[in-house]
């Protein structure tokens, strides 16, 4: 699904070419940032540098004098323009790193986020080393979550699912740039002979769907706008994707099968506590690193 662009982004060729050397066009990178709102203003400007001459940051602030071609001018230019647009920084750069993997990223389509990295901790720790096992991602955006468990479990068999045609293609190419397996299939949540089969003999299920209340609409950082609101809203509550979910993985998945989920910290106890009223064995809570409860383990 094609991410909103907020109006009057990235008009080509209103920018000005920027300064000529480094130094100078880190100072004005910087300052154009820091106007249109960005928090890490610095930082972000040695990034879109780096990523328009290959030079580390360390390097750029050593040679502040190093000159820069019409070529990369033109591009720090057309950076600049994106970010200022409070295009997310990763769309710009068109690429992040998830769990010591490098991810192509593209509008549209969820970037996957660092705490997302915990979902993929919980979920290993679940998952044997020793012996084949399945698993299950489903809505897996550009495959982050799936990919890291292929990197590190590869016995698993690792089937991924989306209902956006955009996100699965991204998977694709994600999948094949790190040399790592995963069957994609299109699907609405588990709702797919595929998935269904998989699910009779799968290990676990991880789950990193929309999480947001309708209510945080407007309310959300403008990076979010970039985003595919399918992707991050679910209905008024937040729940109504985890919910479906949860009833489909109660009838397909076999008893003793891990079901790990990704939520938001103002309804993961609540999904918890109604999986025990709705007959799972088993359901906890896991913290993030800021010690907000928002993943849950189920036991089927
Ligand atoms: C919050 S994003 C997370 C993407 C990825 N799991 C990650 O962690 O980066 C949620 C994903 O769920 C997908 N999705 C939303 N509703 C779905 C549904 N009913 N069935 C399958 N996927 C769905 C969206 O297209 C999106 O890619």
């Amino acid at each position: 699904m094609a991410a909103a662009r907020p109006s009057g982004a990235g008009v080509p060729g209103r920018t000005a070419l920027p300064e000529r050397t480094i130094g100078a066009a880190w100072r004005q990178a910087r300052s154009r940032l820091a106007a249109a709102g960005v928090d890490s203003a610095a930082a972000e400007a040695s990034w879109l540098l780096e990523a328009v001459t290959g030079l580390a940051p360390a390097r750029q602030r050593l040679h502040p004098d190093t000159p820069l071609s019409t070529s990369q001018r033109r591009r720090l230019a057309r950076a600049l323009e994106r970010r200022c647009a409070r295009e997310p920084l990763q769309m710009v750069l068109g690429e992040t790193e998830f769990y010591g993997l490098r991810l192509s990223v593209r509008p549209g389509v969820l970037v996957p986020r660092p705490e997302t990295e915990l979902l993929v901790e919980h979920a290993l720790a679940d998952l044997s080393e020793a012996r084949p096992t399945t698993v299950i991602d489903v809505g897996t955006g550009g495959g982050a979550v799936a990919l890291a468990l292929a990197a590190r479990r590869p016995l698993a068999r690792i089937v991924a699912s989306d209902v956006d045609p955009a996100a699965l293609a991204l998977a694709r190419r994600n999948a094949r740039a790190l040399g790592l397996a995963l069957t994609l299939c299109r699907a609405d949540l588990l709702q797919h002979p595929r998935l269904c089969a998989a699910a009779r003999s799968a290990d676990l299920l991880v789950a990193n769907l929309p999480y947001l209340p309708e209510s945080d609409r407007g309310t959300l950082p403008p990076e979010l706008a970039w985003e595919s609101g399918a992707a991050l809203f679910a209905g008024r509550e937040g729940l109504s994707v985890a919910r479906r979910l949860r009833a489909q993985a109660w009838r397909a998945l076999r008893p003793g099968a891990v079901a790990w989920w990704e939520l938001d910290a103002r309804n993961a106890e609540r999904f918890a506590r109604e999986a025990l009223a709705v007959g799972w064995p088993q359901a906890g809570l896991a913290a993030d690193l800021v010690g907000r409860r928002r993943f849950v383990r189920l036991v089927r």
